[in-house]
């Protein structure tokens, strides 16, 4: 696959962000948490709601039958995409015990009907997910992409919401391969990026290693970041 290059990689930011402002998609009822909750999972922000918006845009044109969100923290996204498009089933995994009880909360508030729903605590897609494997058609990512000193990596808390260690990278690498080994050939990622995380390289290191082709979907900067979603598609 040809390497996508500083030029293009420019092009698409410049109309991803043209597209994105025309974007505001309804979002799940999170009414059942309040501010107290916060404090013990990630509160749905400007990365979850334009995680919202990439999948209004993008997902129903493919209509996956079996979604997995990974680090799904409120359940915002992952509730967001079965109502979208209806799936068979869904799974969700946090590494956060406190985010996979509110993600059942909100699963149960939305009162979403037909569709299998899994979700349990995890280390990225840590034992007991190979059954799995390849068999997802899509994943939705929402990492932890601050950077921070590496020591600040690998908590089960609150701040295994954000803590990305070097260049925000360290949850982001580690989880990828994995991730390819869940889809199928044809199954799309669905990840948030920040501009600090490096994505033109991450994209290229994954077309040459693995055959994912990776663009950018939708972008808008909120407060000092430029969060991006990228559409990474399994190829081989
Ligand atoms: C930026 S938050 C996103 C939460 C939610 N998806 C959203 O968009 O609002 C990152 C989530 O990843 C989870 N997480 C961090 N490290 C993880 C790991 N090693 N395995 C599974 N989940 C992890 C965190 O607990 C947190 O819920």
């Amino acid at each position: 696959m040809p390497k996508l290059s500083p030029s293009s990689y420019a092009l698409q930011l410049s109309a991803a962000s043209t597209l994105t402002k025309t974007l505001r998609c309804n979002l799940p009822t999170l009414s059942h948490f309040n501010y107290i909750d916060y404090s013990n999972f990630y509160e749905p922000s400007d990365d979850t709601f334009l995680m919202c918006d990439a999948l209004s845009l993008d997902m129903p044109s493919h209509s996956p039958k079996r979604i997995l969100e990974l680090g799904s923290g409120s359940g915002c996204n992952i509730v967001h995409a079965a109502c979208l498009c209806s799936p068979e089933s869904c799974f969700a995994l946090d590494v956060n015990p406190l985010a996979v009880e509110a993600t059942l909360k909100t699963w149960e508030a939305n009162e979403i009907e037909g569709v299998e729903f899994t979700v349990h605590r995890s280390d990225l897609l840590g034992k007991g997910t190979e059954a799995w494997w390849p068999s997802i058609d899509c994943v939705i990512f929402n990492p932890p992409y601050v950077p921070t000193p590496d020591e600040e990596v690998g908590g089960e808390g609150i701040e295994a919401s954000w803590a990305g260690g070097e260049d925000g990278r360290r949850v982001i690498d580690r989880a990828l391969p994995d991730i390819w080994k869940l889809l199928k050939v044809g199954g799309v990622l669905y990840m948030i990026v920040v501009d600090d995380n490096k994505p033109l390289e991450l994209i290229n290191k994954h077309s040459e290693e693995y055959g994912v082709e990776g663009s950018v979907l939708v972008r808008r900067q909120a407060r000092n970041e430029f969060l991006s979603v990228l559409k990474m598609v399994k190829t081989r």
